[in-house]
């Protein structure tokens, strides 16, 4: 079929490069609206070389609308998605607003497509940081179980969005010219102090929740859980937990991951092949010739990379992994546009 496809939050970091992997993607598009707050209304925007002016979200944006991404910030999402499925339209939503809502499939496809089966005009789009981690954690419970993850992440400003970036360039740039600068923006927008990210690493993504983890933190546990394990947010199938930090990294995340499989028989080179054979996996794990994924060579890129992959030397079936994937496309736009893909190709792009 033919769609007609909004892109809400079409200006922001997200939307851009939904932008950018609709043109690429196999969807048939019979028109695109790009949408976004009344401050960049008129703008222009371009769609496979032709200029598309950016309009104001309102309810009626979604008049004859078949599919469309959301990545305008969750209170957005709340406004408006429920208003783009009364109209006919398949949501695909990248904010948390609706993750944890037990109607609202959270895919990653290559992991859990057949939750897609179960949705009601709304689908979520899970957190940058969880899906690089069960992109690499998947082929391994696969092959041999998964009992418990450790994770620490070490996440890229872009996450924070358009202004983050910004922020953390001027600031480098005032740093090295010896000169002060404010920060407004990092670690969270709406938190009480902010911090210079330029050249430091904050242990802060996301508001902070009473038992000391932040929300970013509890996004990566419940929604591990509910992806890897039949939509159970709190499931004790897989034990996880995450400490979460920003570095000064323009794009890509990276994560060091240790995890326990169930088969203790479990091997490095048999780990290295079950990713190897996963679909959206790169494998760069050549430790001799200094060979590991590294965030200036994920940006840009769909994949997820992983290297690094070597057993505890204590603990018999445990492993460490390192894992970089850009968080604009496979963490948010991609999976997102592959979220349509399959959609589509399984007939259950309509509402
Ligand atoms: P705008 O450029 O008009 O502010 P980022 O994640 O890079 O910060 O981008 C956020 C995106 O969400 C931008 O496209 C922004 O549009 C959009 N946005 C912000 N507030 C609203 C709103 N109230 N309605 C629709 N889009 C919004």
């Amino acid at each position: 079929s033919e769609y007609n496809v909004a892109i809400v939050g079409a200006t922001g970091a997200v939307g851009t490069r939904m932008i950018k992997m609709v043109e690429q993607s196999k969807l048939h598009v019979k028109a695109i609206k790009m949408l976004a707050s009344k401050h960049s209304a008129g703008t222009k925007v371009k769609f496979r070389g032709q200029e598309v002016t950016v309009e104001e979200t309102t309810p009626d944006s979604f008049t004859g609308i078949d599919l469309a991404l959301f990545s305008a910030g969750g209170s957005v999402s709340k406004q408006y998605a429920p208003e783009a499925i009364k109209r006919g339209a398949v949501v695909i939503d990248n904010t948390s607003a609706f993750r944890m809502d037990p109607d609202v499939p959270l895919v990653v496809p290559e992991v859990n497509a057949e939750a897609l089966q179960q949705h009601h005009g709304l689908i979520a789009n899970p957190n940058c940081s969880t899906i690089q981690m069960v992109m690499a954690l998947e082929p391994i419970r696969e092959k041999y179980g998964l009992s418990r993850v450790i994770v620490t992440t070490l996440q890229a400003v872009s996450g924070a969005g358009n202004r983050a970036i910004k922020e953390t360039l001027d600031e480098s740039r005032a740093y090295l010219d010896g000169k002060e600068y404010t920060p407004e923006v990092l670690p969270v927008k709406g938190d009480k102090k902010h911090y210079q990210q330029a050249f430091n690493v904050l242990p802060q993504i996301d508001v902070f929740e009473d038992d000391g983890y932040t929300h970013e933190e509890w996004k990566m546990i419940h929604e591990t859980k509910k992806i890897m394990c039949g939509g159970d947010m709190n499931s004790d199938d897989i034990q996880v937990t995450a400490t979460c930090s920003r570095v000064p990294v323009p794009v890509a995340h990276s994560e060091s991951i240790y995890f326990e499989v169930l088969d203790k028989n479990a091997t490095v080179e048999g780990i290295q092949d079950a990713i190897k054979n996963f679909d959206g996996d790169v494998l760069q794990d050549d430790p001799a010739n200094q060979i590991y994924p590294q965030p200036i060579n994920a940006a840009g890129k769909k994949e997820t990379f992983i290297g690094r992959i070597r057993p505890d030397l204590e603990n018999k079936g445990s492993f460490h992994l390192w894992n970089v994937s850009d968080n604009l496309l496979k963490g948010a736009a991609w999976n997102s546009v592959e979220i349509a893909e399959y959609l589509d190709e399984m007939d259950l792009l309509r509402v």
